[in-house]
């Protein structure tokens, strides 16, 4: 928020609008609203004064009222960095990510060596899938501020996602030599050393989905060819042709693909995520009764018992790891006629541990998950292999299983 502007009736001024500044600060939106309002009615030359309005419309969630303000204040003060910069994140939020990055250029062309907006603006060419484009303004930003981690970090994430190994490992020494509490760049690093680990740290599989929240969809389902959730779908009829589950709970629901695929024959689904972007996405499509942000360890320990007819997970173990924990929290929340049907990344060497790929994904050996599903109490009643998704022109194989409590005859 600003508060100067060489006026004749400066003191007036000033003090209206101090008061509503600090009405703003404190969250009274009403009243700080009200003040704006007045002052802006009396002093419509003054740009800050449509920029506070814009930006309390912003945080109250009325993007578009926001920009108008926004807009206002830009035919004043066309040289206005803040301006151009508050517009593109208000574009950002309503998806208009072309707009977005045209006034973060504009910003720019203002002040060019402004960091949040230089990663602002990399955040949009990846929000459009145009990696090589971030990785460009990544590197800008790093001659500006060669410790710029965030930019470091996802420096990495689209080299390695370019099969750039040795570049991606280079990167998490540097960012891990700055910072060797950094979690995320530890995990890869180990992943790309041959290292193993039980599970992610949850702040990685956050941060990579809160990342690719924007275009998860057009990503998975355009360019590399994901049909999982009708595939687990059609398995399930096929394996159980008589059953109607009432219940739904989809663990690690993303964006609600599966959602969009079970609601037909479910009652009610509730879907649990780690990434509030992910859920968010989710949340707009209305499909679920209820969605939590939670780990998914979190929400089955504190969850009812019996509480699911059918638990579905498309796609998430390999973000788990180590299967143990999770079988024994299904099993809980299962009725006891229910059913769990999940995908795994197939491992065909028959290892007896989860085997952290280069990835940074787990796959899952059928021996593995069979001995988990023994020692937890499943009897897997179906599984089969299939085509899970493209990645660089290849096909990742994978596996789905259904599994009933064992002591169910
Ligand atoms: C590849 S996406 C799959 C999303 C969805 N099931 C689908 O088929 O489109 C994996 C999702 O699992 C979530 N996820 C991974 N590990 C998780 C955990 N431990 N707790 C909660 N959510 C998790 C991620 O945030 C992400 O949204």
């Amino acid at each position: 928020m600003t508060d100067t502007h060489p006026n004749a009736d400066f003191n007036a001024l000033e003090s209206r609008l101090t008061r509503a500044c600090s009405c703003h600060e404190q969250g009274d939106y009403h009243r700080a609203e009200i003040l704006y309002r007045d002052l802006i009615g009396q002093y419509p030359g003054i740009w800050q004064l449509h920029f506070n309005y814009g930006l309390l419309c912003d945080e109250t969630g009325r993007y578009e009222e926001a920009l108008e303000n926004y807009f206002a204040g830009l035919a004043i003060n066309p040289a206005s960095e803040d301006l151009h910069y508050n517009i593109a994140i208000c574009q950002k939020k309503l998806g208009r990510i072309e707009a977005a990055i045209d006034s973060y250029r504009r910003a720019l062309e203002i002040a060019p060596d402004d960091i949040d907006c230089l990663y602002n603006l990399a955040g949009c060419y990846r929000s459009q899938g145009d990696d090589q484009r971030a990785a460009r303004v990544y590197s800008e930003i790093l001659e500006r501020a060669p410790q710029h981690l965030p930019s470091l970090n996802n420096l990495a994430y689209v080299a390695h996602k370019n099969g750039d190994s040795a570049g991606a490992r280079e990167l998490y020494d540097k960012i891990l030599a700055l910072n060797p509490d950094h979690v995320s760049a530890e995990y890869m690093r180990a992943a790309l050393s041959g290292e193993t680990r039980s599970q992610p740290p949850d702040s990685y599989v956050k941060e990579v989905f809160d990342a690719f929240a924007d275009h998860y969809e057009a990503s998975l389902t355009a360019n590399l060819g994901y049909e999982l959730p009708s595939t687990l779908r059609d398995f399930y009829q096929r394996l159980l042709p008589r059953n109607t589950p009432e219940r739904l709970l989809d663990l690690g629901c993303g964006t609600g693909l599966i959602g969009d695929t079970f609601q037909s024959f479910c009652q009610s689904m509730t879907g649990v995520d780690i990434s509030e972007k992910m859920l968010d996405a989710a949340r707009e499509k209305r499909l679920y009764d209820t969605l939590h942000l939670s780990a998914i360890k979190d929400f089955l320990t504190t969850h009812p018992n019996s509480s699911y007819d059918l638990v579905v997970s498309g796609d998430v173990l390999p973000y788990i790891g180590d299967l143990e924990e999770l079988f024994i929290g299904v099993s809980r929340v299962l009725t006891a006629l229910g059913h769990f049907m999940f995908s795994v990344e197939h491992h065909s060497d028959e290892a007896l541990v989860p085997v952290l790929q280069q990835s940074g994904r787990f796959a899952h050996s059928q021996a593995y998950v069979t001995r988990v599903a023994d020692k937890t109490g499943w009897q897997i009643i179906g599984q089969t292999l299939l085509d899970l998704r493209r990645e660089r022109d290849e096909w990742i194989q994978g596996s789905i299983y259904l599994m009933s409590l064992s002591s169910i005859s």
